[in-house]
């Protein structure tokens, strides 16, 4: 049997701090701390706790090259090259552990930067809800807790060298810009023309153009930038009511400018999915429209393999699609939303992807405002 150690490997020496109430008692100092190393394998998407003597093994396996099982259990011990195999950290040429083997083979595939494949996939929410570990405190809490925060801005220049700009006069990208918000109230009843989302699909996602740059290598045009001009990010939909398009999730694919029907839904099966992306934050699930941004990350990384810039590039890819999505949805005179605040693994598996192939970056929504001021909004006041 061949083995070899996984593709990415990173060790947190981790210390968890707690009460030592034996110490405590003994009227010594009552805070314990224990360390231990923790191993973050991207191809596993999930932790695994290491002893030292497992740690110095992993030093002297190559990540590259097959070598005998035999070789490794003659050094380091047959039974912890077994715990090792079977936690996934070595991988093997052995029907047993293909499984495992494939994680590894899917994350080489990709040309991920190991330190980036690292934060994405130990970043991802499973089942988050606001009320459970989320933080989202009021600015009175944040202020008793932390004092007041830093000051919005900064001077650098104090001496009296700063140059005063003309004011703007007024021009036609204002009226788009200054009615933009975070739409928080969203109303529960209205449904969206089909003509509104197709415009804001259309104009945030799709396709204006496409050109061979080279035989078989073929760009988008879109009308936000994108690293490189590969605009890896694909957007989902999840339809909860617009005119015409039963509810559930969608594909909007760009070039054809056509909704993939991928699971069709009840409205309180929409709806329950929507408060679980945006992990239980309830304010945005009224709106009849949620779009996921996922990024499809080979694309990027074609061209930008292993690269150090790569992942921040596709984070701020999603964060133009995004604006241009609130600058539509003003335009059409609705609030919009993007969170961050999302349940990854939950929306993985609702959508059928692999998060070591596709990035699920945000969810965006609008729709009508219904009004009322339930939930905190900031809109330009003149
Ligand atoms: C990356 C990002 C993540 C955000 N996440 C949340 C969120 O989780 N929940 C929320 O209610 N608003 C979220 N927002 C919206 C911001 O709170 C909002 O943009 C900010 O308060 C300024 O308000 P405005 O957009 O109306 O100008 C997010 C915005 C951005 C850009």
């Amino acid at each position: 049997m061949l083995v070899r150690r996984c593709a990415v490997l990173f060790l947190e020496p981790r210390e968890d701090l707690d009460v030592d109430w034996a110490a405590l008692f003994a009227g010594q100092g009552a805070i314990g701390a224990s360390l231990e190393w923790v191993a973050l394998a991207p191809h596993l998407g999930r932790e695994v706790v290491l002893d030292a003597t497992a740690l110095a093994a992993l030093g002297g396996m190559s990540l590259t090259l097959w070598r005998e099982r035999a070789e490794y259990e003659a050094r380091f011990g047959a039974e912890l090259v077994d715990s090792l195999l079977a936690s996934g950290l070595l991988v093997s040429d052995a029907p047993e552990f293909a499984a495992l083997r494939e994680r590894d083979e899917v994350l080489r595939s990709q040309h991920w930067r190991p330190l980036s494949a690292t934060a994405h996939m130990f970043s991802r929410w499973a089942d988050m809800r606001v009320d459970k570990g989320m933080q989202f405190p009021s600015f009175d809490e944040l202020v008793e807790h932390y004092g007041s925060p830093p000051a919005p801005t900064i001077n650098r220049r104090d001496d009296g060298q700063a140059i005063a700009l003309p004011l703007p006069p007024q021009a036609p990208l204002d009226a788009t810009l200054f009615q933009r918000y975070t739409g928080r109230n969203f109303d529960p009843l209205a449904v969206l023309p089909l003509a509104t989302a197709s415009r804001l699909l259309q104009r945030a996602f799709g396709a204006q153009g496409q050109h061979e740059m080279a035989p078989d290598a073929f760009v988008l045009k879109k009308l936000s930038p994108s690293a490189g001009g590969l605009h890896p990010t694909e957007a989902y939909v999840l339809a909860q009511r617009v005119e015409g398009l039963a509810p559930g999730l969608y594909h909007y694919q760009p070039v054809q400018h056509s909704l993939e029907p991928l699971t069709l839904m009840s409205t309180a099966q929409t709806e329950e999915l929507a408060l679980r992306m945006v992990a239980d934050q309830d304010w945005f699930v009224p709106a009849p429209l949620l779009v996921i941004l996922v990024t499809r990350v080979e694309r990027n990384f074609w061209k930008y393999r292993n690269h150090a810039k790569a992942y921040r590039a596709l984070l701020l890819d999603a964060g133009h699609l995004s604006q241009t999505f609130y600058l539509l949805a003003s335009e059409a005179g609705m609030p919009a939303f993007v969170t961050a605040a999302i349940n990854e693994v939950d929306i993985e598996q609702a959508l059928g992807l692999d998060p070591l192939k596709d990035m699920v970056v945000a969810v965006c929504g609008c729709g009508p405002a219904s009004g009322a001021q339930d939930t905190v909004e900031m809109r330009y006041e003149p």
